[in-house]
């Protein structure tokens, strides 16, 4: 299986395959696809790193709606863009029409006529399908309250770069299980034959849909995915521990109920005592140290977090490149 994901990644035929798809969620691609991207970043980071110029979207415009903060998401896609030749043009919700109520269809078609493609970082998700609907252009998403897979385009570069390898890893994610990160890597992990344990307080396990589609997916592709509401039995062994904040944008005022719901879910030295003494530490950032991981762990030497923030310029590119070129 993963012989013939190898020999299917260096067909360069495969470019046309993502050619003014919408960039939504990980579900969407198939394995050649996302291994294939990863090549195409580290490609790109490369180029980039050499000074080379690489300007595949000169003229190209890529229109950014922004309807929640964001630093990482805005500078890298921006950059990236400038970077590729192109150019980004940043909408917030505060100013653009949208945020007084004109509807999500009307912006996509009056945006279509103007840009190459889209970015959106929004609240639900089904909002970024409906953009996409109406928009003919390509839509990626930007983080949703679902999902966010270009932070995980970024994460599995970072594995990736660290470990030399996806296929048989375990993945340990820590902490509020019905979050985008904790979803879109759920679907990503099972692509590429990793491994995923999930380990949350009941009340916080991941979206019943979208695990068992992933549970399925692994099925086929060689990988598993556990969900837990131990911490200890989820990290045991594990190569790469991932973890969220416990409030996402949107949950503020659950803040109090969420800190005391996951305050025996923290990462920090006691449990990853029982991970590989090699483990990777990811976090898409922002962080709360104290919180969600100590700062021993995310400040220590098992943390890889900034080289996972630069990532997220490099995998952009490569999806930017491979929808809009
Ligand atoms: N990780 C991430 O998406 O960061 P921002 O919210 O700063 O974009
Ligand atoms: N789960 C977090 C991710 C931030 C990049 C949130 O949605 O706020």
């Amino acid at each position: 299986m993963l012989e013939a994901i190898k020999l299917n990644v260096n067909n360069k035929s495969m470019m046309s395959s993502f050619k003014g798809k919408d960039f939504l969620q990980l579900s969407d691609f198939s394995p050649e696809e996302i291994l294939f991207l990863l090549e195409e970043a580290k490609e790109l980071k490369a180029l980039q790193k050499q000074g080379k110029p690489h300007p595949y979207l000169s003229g190209k415009v890529l229109g950014m709606i922004f309807e929640k903060s964001s630093t990482r998401t805005r500078v890298s896609f921006e950059v990236g863009m400038l970077q590729l030749g192109g150019h980004a043009i940043f909408l917030s919700s505060r100013d653009i029409q949208l945020g007084r109520g004109e509807s999500i269809s009307d912006t996509a078609k009056v945006l279509s006529r103007y840009v190459d493609g889209l970015m959106i970082r929004t609240f639900a998700h089904e909002s970024v399908e409906e953009l996409a609907e109406h928009a003919s252009i390509p839509v990626i998403n930007g983080l949703t309250d679902l999902q966010h897979p270009t932070q995980v385009m970024a994460d599995l570069l970072t594995i990736l770069e660290h470990k030399g390898k996806l296929a048989g890893l375990k993945l340990c994610y820590i902490g509020d299980g019905n979050n985008n990160m904790a979803h879109s890597l759920m679907e990503g992990a099972v692509k590429v034959g990793m491994d995923i344990t999930i380990a949350s307080p009941p009340g916080y396990l991941p979206n019943g849909t979208i695990t068992e589609k992933s549970i399925k997916a692994g099925k086929q592709f060689g990988s598993t995915v556990m969900i837990t509401n131990d911490p200890v039995e989820a990290i045991k062994d594990a190569d790469v521990i991932v973890t969220d904040v416990w409030t996402s944008m949107g949950q503020e005022e659950e803040t109090e109920k969420r800190l005391k719901a996951f305050s025996s879910y923290q990462v920090n030295a006691e449990l990853c005592k029982y991970a590989k003494e090699d483990f990777i530490f990811l976090h898409c950032l922002p962080a709360h140290r104290g919180e969600e991981v100590t700062a021993e762990i995310i400040d220590g030497p098992h943390s890889v977090v900034f080289d996972e923030a630069e990532n997220r310029l490099h995998a952009q590119k490569a999806i930017l490149k491979l929808l809009l070129a």
